[in-house]
């Protein structure tokens, strides 16, 4: 028996690590990403190897390219927000980790995945769902949904038990949960779990105080192509190396914190701060950019399938059908929106202060209070109106017959 392990480097997942060697007697692989969290790989590497896994064993993988390009910003084409706010920082690494980790298991001619989320929230089910789309006679192991090691004592006296090296501040509670990578960072638990109470200061790892950034603004151009932005101030970027440029000038700024209460797909309601600084600079500017280049019924269709779209993303079905099929409609949509978008980042902010594109449909001519346009005749307005206004002159009518 073989299993390939998501492996942080963590407290956890060396536990779970352990767990599994012990438990099930399997040879366990590990794997671990770099999206982005800001964490070197190699004290996971160390660990790994320290807790007995043979170096053939050990994958590890630098996915932030593939992340952004493959994944964020397909999604920021959408524009997807889940219940208007969260910019789906942690629901959108899931699939890839989910892809990789059965790719290895391919390889290394394993018939067990493992991963370290909880049985209460929406990880496990992304990583679930991305591990039977791709590989449907796949074994899954959860430990959190298996184990007796149910409290934070069970845990450290199993880590005790089998060398685990824990570090000083993890022998209490964690203070709260993070799951970071490019896109974001956020925090749940613990301190965090009563909604009537605000968020700590020292929860906050990716931006400046908005009180504190600086009094005078950042102004940046960004360049989108066909969707995508492909440069900042001028500068052609990789899209990893674009979205990182972009984190720096928003936290600097201290843009994207977002203390929200969502619907978690298992449905019980959690309290969550993210901070999504570059993220958030990306979605207003995209919307600019499209703001002059998408016709008013795709702009309109669009965002009326954009809850839908951050829904399936949020609730781990990336690898489905209909998200597939949202994706080719959006990336459609995408074909003229392109340009550049002129922003202005200010205490906690960032708004569109110009637009421009060589497939721009804003028509100067037309929409001028002067004289112009010859395309408009204002004369044209009047039966248009009239006859908008036949149904409610009629119901206007039958009203004040009813006296309602
Ligand atoms: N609630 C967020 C989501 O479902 C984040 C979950 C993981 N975050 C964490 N701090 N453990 O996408
Ligand atoms: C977890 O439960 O492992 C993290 C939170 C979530 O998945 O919603």
């Amino acid at each position: 028996k073989k299993v390939v392990l998501a492996y942080s480097g963590g407290l956890d997942t060396s536990i779970i690590l352990k767990w599994l060697q012990t438990t099930y007697g399997c040879e366990v692989v590990t794997f671990t990403a770099d999206l982005g969290q800001g964490e070197e790989l190699g004290p996971a590497r160390d660990k790994a190897l320290l807790l007995g896994i043979k170096p053939e064993n050990i994958f590890m993988d630098d996915l932030r390219e593939e992340f952004v390009r493959d994944y964020v910003f397909p999604m920021f084409r959408a524009n997807a927000q889940y219940e208007g706010l969260y910019l789906l920082g942690t629901s959108i690494a899931r699939p890839l980790i989910a892809k990789r980790q059965i790719e290895i298991a391919e390889q290394v001619g394993a018939d067990a995945v493992s991963h370290g989320a909880t049985g209460k929230g929406n990880d496990q089910v992304r990583f679930e769902l991305g591990y039977y789309a791709l590989k449907p006679d796949i074994t899954i192991i959860a430990p959190w949904r298996e184990w007796d090691l149910t409290s934070r004592t069970r845990l450290i006296e199993f880590a005790e038990q089998h060398q685990i090296p824990i570090a000083k501040d993890k022998r209490g509670e964690a203070p709260f949960s993070v799951d970071a990578n490019l896109l974001h960072a956020s925090s749940e638990g613990k301190v965090l779990e009563d909604p009537a109470v605000e968020v700590p200061d020292y929860v906050y790892s990716r931006t400046l105080d908005p009180e504190k950034a600086p009094d005078t603004p950042t102004v940046i151009a960004i360049d989108f192509e066909k969707g995508d932005p492909v440069a900042i101030d001028g500068v052609r970027m990789s899209p990893a190396t674009l979205l990182a440029r972009l984190n720096e000038l928003g936290r600097a700024n201290g843009i994207g914190r977002l203390d929200l209460v969502e619907n978690r797909f298992v449905g019980m309601k959690s309290r969550g701060m993210y901070e999504t600084p570059g993220g958030t600079i990306l979605y207003f500017a995209h919307r600019g950019i499209e703001s002059i280049t998408l016709d008013r019924g795709a702009a309109h269709l669009k965002d009326e399938l954009m809850p839908k779209y951050a829904e399936l993303v949020y609730n781990g079905f990336w690898f489905s059908p209909e998200r597939e099929m949202l994706q080719a409609m959006i990336d459609k949509s995408q074909e003229a929106v392109t340009g550049r978008v002129r922003l202005k980042l200010y205490k906690g902010s960032a708004w569109v202060i110009g637009r421009e594109s060589p497939y721009s449909l804003y028509d100067q001519e037309l929409v001028t209070f002067e004289e112009g346009a010859v395309a408009y005749d204002h004369r044209d307005a009047a039966g248009f109106i009239r006859l908008n206004a036949l149904r409610l002159r009629t119901l206007g009518a039958r009203k004040r017959k009813l006296g309602v």
